[in-house]
């Protein structure tokens, strides 16, 4: 049986595993350094990641055999420390390594970002392996994690598996501070019936991902025999690409009455840095990844 440990459980992903586990028969032990507002379907306790103890205590007392390491401090909240961003998203991840090779842990998933690109990496259609020169403390956090997946699977077999996410779409949650933020802003105004004013220009072009999607990628890519996987590191992976004037246009469509203004600030720079567009075909090769959410179906979905 699979015995979970979730981190950072608490924010825009963990919210959604939460909720795709409590369909299947796995115990799920959910971690956060915040305290839950609502009753979960499933074991909690608070812990920081950055306590290697507590978390090994809790993975010997679970008898946990996969984690789904989520902690990180996102790119535009990075920037405002690139310090702490860096301490947190690396010791972290160095304690989960450490932990998950000490107990013997069957698989690691620790999700990697479009963030690790850079304006050398082509950004036009970004293929798996360009030259990355990522700008922010963030996409250097997840580089240097990238490289440890490969350290840690060639020096002791540690499988950790890893998808490089575009922005994700969902609603559920605050956004947690990152550069796409503004689709999840912009959608929640109309539906409040408020305008929005947007972080970013009205024509920069983005990668993102319908949560469902999100989730059903990584459950995939567990499951997959990992003799078909010929990524070491983290896979591309992508839904569709907009920009803001398009997801404006979207949502007049479905019926919203919304008055966005365009106001770039120190985010802008950070997305022009990033891909326009994803190719993700080594993805759709190897474990059969296909997005089920267009950009249609995911506003529409969203809005909703
Ligand atoms: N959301 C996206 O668009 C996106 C895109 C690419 C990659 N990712 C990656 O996916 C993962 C999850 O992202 P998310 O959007 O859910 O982030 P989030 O900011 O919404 O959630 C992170 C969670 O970690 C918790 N946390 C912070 N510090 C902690 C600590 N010291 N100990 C324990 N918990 C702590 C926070 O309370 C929060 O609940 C991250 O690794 C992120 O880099 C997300």
């Amino acid at each position: 049986m699979d015995r979970i440990l979730i981190t950072g459980a608490l924010g825009q992903l963990g919210v959604e595993f939460i909720k795709y586990f409590e369909k299947s028969n796995s115990f799920v032990l959910a971690t956060d350094i915040k305290t839950p507002k609502e009753k979960l379907y499933c074991q909690f306790e608070n812990a920081n990641a950055l306590d290697k103890e507590r978390i090994d205590s809790l993975v010997k007392k679970h008898d946990i055999n996969i984690i789904y390491h989520l902690v990180a401090i996102l790119s535009a909240n990075g920037e405002k420390n690139p310090f702490n961003s860096w301490k947190l998203n690396m010791d972290s991840f160095q304690n989960i390594a450490e932990i998950s090779v000490k107990n013997k842990i069957k698989k690691v998933f620790w999700p990697s970002s479009i963030a690790i690109f850079g304006t050398e990496s082509k950004l036009d259609f970004v293929s798996q392996n360009p030259l990355m020169n990522p700008s922010t403390m963030y996409g250097i956090t997840k580089l240097a994690g990238e490289k440890l997946i490969e350290y840690y699977f060639n020096r002791f077999g540690l499988d950790i598996r890893s998808l490089r996410y575009p922005g994700i779409i969902s609603t559920e949650t605050v956004p947690g501070g990152g550069t796409t933020d503004y689709i999840i802003e912009m959608i929640n105004a109309a539906k409040k019936g408020e305008n929005y004013c947007c972080f970013l220009s009205e024509n920069t072009k983005l990668p993102m991902m319908y949560i469902d999607d999100a989730i059903e990628s990584a459950i995939n890519l567990m499951s997959v025999n990992r003799n078909n996987l010929s990524i070491s590191n983290s896979y591309n992976i992508t839904g569709f690409s907009i920009t803001p004037i398009q997801l404006l246009n979207e949502i007049l469509s479905n019926g919203f009455k919304i008055k966005v203004d365009f106001k770039p600030d120190f985010r802008q720079q950070i997305a022009d840095s990033w891909p326009k567009k994803i190719n993700d075909s080594i993805s759709t090769k190897d474990w059969g990844w296909k997005p089920k959410f267009g950009l249609k179906e995911s506003i529409e979905a969203t809005l909703k």
